[in-house]
């Protein structure tokens, strides 16, 4: 037995500590109830009576001995995870790395806002395909067969093969009109509905046009709904959308799908009316196409146009955010350059 104890002292003396998972070991070796010391403890009953004292002795000297190991290596343990702690590997004088956080598309702003102030007026948010057949971006809209519109210079056509044979019956939509026809088939009146999205034509790239861009069709059906209708809604639009003081004028205009059928423009934003570059020197800036759905149209989505009559509407996405920003190249939109994106941070 004294013999064990004289060795146990010799391994405490050497005990090198320099982590805490050490530490943990020798508690559990040395300290803890389940360890040696306290087995020897447990021994001591069977030691012959007159060696007991002396051995007893012995014990409690290698046990006080674990203790203080214990304590100064623990203590030791502290002050390193401390200071480890305190002197953290990164030097905090260095310059930090800018946060970039990402900011929305103006053309998302804009979209949203648009929205909104139709979403407040009762008109929700449809959508539809851009890949489209020829019946609903023009067919169902009383594009005649020979329309220029669906000429190869504008449209981009799709070739679509079924059992070996190819037809060009399908096309990237050109405008958003065809979410009409396709919401007209399948709801019935009252429809109340505004319809963002993607249209395509084929157009060579250039400040001034794009081969894609986006619009918000609008459409409204009902009994009794008129011209005035019409007017209200988007002289509403105008009055939200634009700085105060905005003018709008309705200016006669042809689409087949409408009749009658009116051009919509407000005073210039960038000038105010004056006249420059954006307006063409004319003081005014077209935002939107609109007039009455023809009845022929109503009909062919299978409502009665006797009963039911309804405006319609589109705007150009681009075109509302270059005049509420000034945004004057198009291909801006879609370049993605931090410098012309940040600047909408914030908005
Ligand atoms: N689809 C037309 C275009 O792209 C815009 C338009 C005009 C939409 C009149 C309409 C409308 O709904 O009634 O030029």
């Amino acid at each position: 037995m004294l013999d064990k104890v004289k060795d146990l002292h010799v391994e405490i003396d050497q005990y090198n500590i320099t982590s805490p998972e050490q530490l943990e070991q020798f508690r559990m070796r040395f300290i803890s109830r389940k360890g040696v010391i306290t087995e020897l403890f447990e021994q001591l009953k069977s030691v012959p009576q007159a060696d007991r004292r002396a051995v007893g002795q012995e014990l409690n000297g290698l046990k006080n001995l674990a203790q203080e190991r214990f304590d100064s290596f623990s203590q030791l343990i502290e002050e390193q995870q401390t200071t480890a702690n305190s002197a953290p590997p990164v030097d905090l004088t260095l310059p930090t790395i800018p946060n970039l956080t990402g900011t929305q598309h103006p053309l998302s702003l804009v979209r949203q806002r648009i929205i909104q102030i139709f979403e407040r007026i009762g008109f929700n948010v449809a959508d539809g395909p851009e890949i489209e057949s020829d019946w609903y971006n023009f067919g169902a809209l009383n594009f005649p067969d020979n329309h220029p519109a669906r000429d190869m210079q504008d449209t981009f056509f799709v070739e679509k093969a079924t059992n070996g044979e190819t037809s060009s019956d399908m096309l990237l939509r050109t405008h958003t009109s065809n979410v009409q026809i396709r919401l007209m088939e399948r709801q019935k009146p009252p429809i109340r509905s505004i319809m963002p999205g993607r249209v395509y034509r084929n157009e060579t790239i250039s400040a001034r046009a794009h081969c894609m861009f986006h619009q918000v069709e609008g459409i409204y059906i009902d009994r009794n709904v008129g011209f005035k209708d019409l007017k209200d809604t988007l002289y509403h639009f105008v009055k939200e959308m634009f700085e105060p003081g905005t003018q709008i004028r309705f200016r006669p205009s042809y689409f087949p799908f409408t009749e009658p059928s009116a051009e919509i423009d407000i005073s210039c934003q960038i000038c105010g009316g004056k006249g420059c570059n954006i307006c063409k020197h004319s003081g005014w800036v077209e935002i939107a196409g609109s007039g009455m759905v023809d009845p022929q149209v109503i009909a062919n989505c299978g409502i009665d146009p006797e009963e039911y009559t309804g405006f319609a509407f589109g705007m150009g996405i681009e075109r509302i955010t270059q005049l509420k920003y000034v945004v004057n190249d198009l291909r801006l939109y879609t370049e993605n350059d931090v410098r012309f994106l940040r600047q909408f941070e914030g908005l």
